[in-house]
């Protein structure tokens, strides 16, 4: 753990030296969702592999930089690609890029990314607003020696999802016409696609939408004081509630295809957050 601790710090140190800004909010941005760093002015970009003791992502559509810039007159940091589970990283090492986030004086994370709708009602191309999650992974990113450094040992999880911003999102969704689902997100480590009867499963134990980032992020952002909005594309209904087979190309097109959308909605947000 004292080599987890001394590798946040060393990456956080190192990005205040390079960087102009002091970052306000963190952004992850998620597969198909990353045309949203595009969109960040007077940019700085530092490829993950320039920054000491930080990750690397090896998932085709996640281009693995982190930028820091201006969205709407915030200063943003946005990791442009993010890590997960299946490339083999541990639940511990996914916590460095959330803690560094921390380190560097953020106290809100926005995370995105993309899933499959589980929930009938929901539709393909829509964004889902967290609302909670389910921890489905058999694991816990804050297993081994606590990181007292960055608090308790049993951290709440009953707001997982601040209700302050989503309360917000929901208002202003509702103020510029954008469609918004609010429901559970089912966080899986795959890679391999839910079958049929775990979609079915996943229904009667109250998920609405499933996916395989986030959790993780999620718990480690709670338990170092990150207040957390969460925001997903559903990019496909669920396996068995769909007819063509699920791909992670189709996953790709429908949100970059509905990416606008969570631009649109980023940026009526950040200047009220
Ligand atoms: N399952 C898991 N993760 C996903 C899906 C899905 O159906 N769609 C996008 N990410």
């Amino acid at each position: 753990m004292e080599n987890l601790v001394e590798k946040v710090e060393t990456a956080a140190t190192w990005i205040t030296a390079q960087s102009k800004f002091k970052p306000e909010i963190g952004l992850i941005l998620g597969s198909g969702l990353s045309s949203v760093g595009e969109e960040i002015e007077d940019v700085e970009v530092f490829p993950y592999e320039d920054i000491p003791g930080f990750l690397r992502s090896t998932v085709e559509g996640h281009l693995g930089r982190l930028m820091i810039g201006k969205l709407q007159g915030r200063v943003v940091l946005a990791l442009q690609g993010r890590f997960h589970r299946f490339e083999g990283y541990s639940m511990p090492q996914l916590t460095l890029p959330i803690r560094v986030i921390r380190q560097l004086g953020i106290e809100i994370l926005i995370t995105t990314n993309a899933s499959g709708a589980i929930n009938e009602n929901y539709r393909p191309g829509e964004i889902l607003l967290m609302a909670d999650h389910l921890n489905l992974t058999g694991d816990n990113p804050l297993i081994g020696p606590n990181c007292d450094a960055f608090r308790t040992r049993f951290p709440d999880l009953s707001e997982a999802f601040s209700r302050r911003l989503r309360d917000k999102v929901k208002r202003i969704a509702a103020a510029e016409g954008i469609e918004l689902q609010e429901g559970v997100y089912a966080g899986l480590v795959g890679p391999s696609f839910e079958t049929p009867a775990e979609i079915r499963a996943l229904r009667v134990l109250g998920a609405d939408a499933v996916g395989f980032s986030a959790v993780p992020e999620v718990i480690t952002a709670v338990h170092c004081g990150l207040q957390v909005l969460g925001l997903s594309c559903l990019t496909n209904m669920g396996a068995g509630m769909q007819s063509n087979p699920l791909t992670h190309e189709e996953t790709l097109d429908v949100a970059t295809a509905a990416s606008r959308k969570l631009i649109d909605l980023l940026k009526a947000i950040l200047p009220q957050l």
